[in-house]
């Protein structure tokens, strides 16, 4: 078992499920190009979010974290022409490269980026949205996904990456700052009533990590 072996498996069920996707791989190559970090989702998870969020209906998505727009791509394309995804950003270079991403994918006329910091740009936005997919930075996790919560609907999905942190999130002695908000997150959903909720371990391209789901009641 290595990550080798991980990604190999990913590079398998991806060649064998995911149609060649020549804008995806454009914004993945631009992200490259203007030295954005390699650490926005796998296409195999990618997918799972476009599932996810067309299994819900999603008319109305919110983002937090863009990055270059890669996760935002594959949510958008889930939404009808009339849809909308609002992403939140607080790095202005990754917000341009992630708006020409979106353009060239065709889906600016459904993406609004945000820019600045989430805890500054949530308290404006009003809901309901059907499916939420928070992958910022982790310390601020609970804070996030109250505000989700808060502009969510009965059925929405509240989807968190990054909860394992290669089993960190384990570990009650670690002290770093986004190990200590997402054990916070864990903790907060499961005391709040108005959700179901899982975490699940994923291994793959990216390594070992996992999303946190919860459905709102
Ligand atoms: N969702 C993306 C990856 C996001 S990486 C994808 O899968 O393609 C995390 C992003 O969160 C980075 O671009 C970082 O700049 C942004 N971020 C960090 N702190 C933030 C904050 N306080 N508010 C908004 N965005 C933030
Ligand atoms: C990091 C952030 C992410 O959202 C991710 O998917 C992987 C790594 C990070 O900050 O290191
Ligand atoms: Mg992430």
């Amino acid at each position: 078992m290595s990550e080798d072996l991980w990604k190999t498996v990913d590079d398998y069920v991806t060649t064998q499920l995911l149609p060649p996707d020549p804008l995806l791989e454009a914004a993945r190559a631009a992200n490259d190009q203007a030295g954005l970090p390699a650490i926005d989702v796998s296409a195999a998870q990618g997918a799972l979010l476009n599932l996810l969020a067309r299994s819900v209906g999603a008319r109305r998505v919110l983002e937090v974290g863009t990055l270059g727009g890669y996760s935002t791509i594959w949510l958008a394309r889930a939404l009808p022409a009339d849809g909308r995804l609002v992403t939140c950003e607080v790095n202005e270079h990754h917000a341009e490269v992630a708006a020409a991403n979106v353009k060239r994918a065709g889906l600016d006329a459904v993406v609004d980026i945000r820019v600045g910091p989430a805890l500054d740009t949530l308290p404006g936005l009003e809901g309901p949205f059907d499916l939420a997919f928070i992958d910022a930075d982790k310390e601020n996790n609970l804070a996030y996904f109250e505000h989700a919560l808060r502009m969510s609907r009965p059925g929405s999905l509240l989807v968190v990456d990054n909860v394992v942190r290669a089993g960190q999130v384990a570990d009650a002695d670690d002290p770093s700052p986004a190990v200590t908000g997402t054990r916070r997150l864990v903790e907060a959903v499961g005391r709040e009533p108005r959700v179901d909720a899982t975490v699940i371990q994923t291994v793959g391209a990216k390594g070992y990590d996992g999303f946190l789901v919860a459905r709102v009641r």
